[in-house]
């Protein structure tokens, strides 16, 4: 956003449900401002019986791009001309582009996680991974970590035909193994991976107490990696510094994912640094 809104501004935003709560606003409209580009970010709480229809009179009223949350990221691919491959894939989209005349699905989500993990020097290739959880955010995850290379992924989650059914979906990507989510399954899993990744809600803000893994199972080789941002340093994350682990937290996915939304709607190299920035202002205050 360039200060005021003019004829000529360019409007994207996010359909979700609820939409309240998301940093993208202040994430993406902080970049316009920093690019002085003409555009501004909005946030649009879509009725559930509306969605199909929201998406298409968004578009036709001119909107530039959106992204899409919980709860549609499956649901609106029946809304769309086209999906890209890796979206189509992973059965969920965050992200639609006006192209030549169409609508068209990507999925930044997973692309922004390893991102994020190569700005923080972790390298996935060749390492084996324990994902804690079964839900979106791991499949996004799992996906993505199977693209870039990595060994083996070792799945615990507390449902575990949840986990199962993920292991089905992409065994022929990479090498899978499924589990319960008990401390004895933790510890033997988490002696045989370099990396350990929460995709659970456990410990997010207001339950700030709770932690997937008990702290004294964490060794000092483990890269551990949290996808919740708020709190920024969440009990497991605490810990694993306790522990000497290297630590990553859910901010750098949340922006990178957004980074790669905002290059596929303006066309340029997105300010990581200026969102980041940004981000970390609302999450202070
Ligand atoms: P998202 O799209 O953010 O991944 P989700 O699909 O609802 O959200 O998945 C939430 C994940 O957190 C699931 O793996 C869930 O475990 P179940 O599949 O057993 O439901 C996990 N989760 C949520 N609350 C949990 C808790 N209290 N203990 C353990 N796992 C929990």
């Amino acid at each position: 956003m360039t200060g005021s809104i003019l004829g000529t501004t360019k409007v994207v935003g996010l359909i979700g449900n609820p939409v309240e709560h998301s940093l993208s606003p202040v994430i993406h409209n902080a970049a316009f401002r920093h690019l002085q580009l003409d555009y501004v970010y909005v946030p649009f709480p879509v009725h559930p019986d509306g969605l199909a229809r929201a998406v298409r009179g968004l578009f036709q009223a001119g909107i530039a791009g959106l992204n899409v949350t919980v709860p549609y990221k499956e649901r609106v691919l029946d809304c769309l001309d086209r999906v890209d491959h890796y979206a189509q894939v992973l059965g969920a989209v965050n992200t639609i582009v006006k192209e030549d005349g169409q609508l068209v699905g990507y999925n930044t989500d997973g692309p922004g996680f390893i991102r994020s993990l190569q700005a923080e020097g972790v390298d996935v290739r060749g390492k084996t991974v324990l994902v804690i959880g079964a839900g979106g955010a791991a499949r996004a995850v799992a996906f993505a970590l199977g693209q870039a290379g990595v060994r083996e992924i070792t799945f615990v989650n507390r449902t575990v035909e949840r986990a199962q059914n993920l292991k089905r979906e992409i065994d022929d990507i990479v090498q899978v193994e499924v589990l319960p989510l008990t401390p004895e399954t933790l510890q033997k899993s988490l002696q045989s991976c370099q990396i350990v990744i929460n995709t659970t809600t456990v410990g997010m803000y207001p339950h700030t107490d709770n932690t997937p893994v008990p702290g004294q199972l964490l060794q000092p080789r483990l890269t551990v990696v949290d996808l919740i941002y708020n709190p920024l340093e969440t009990r497991l994350l605490r810990a694993a510094k306790r522990a000497g682990c290297n630590t990553v937290s859910g901010l750098g996915m949340l922006v990178y994912q957004g980074a790669a939304s905002f290059e596929l709607w303006t066309g340029k190299t997105a300010p990581v640094g200026v969102m980041t920035d940004a981000a970390l202002a609302k999450l202070n205050r």
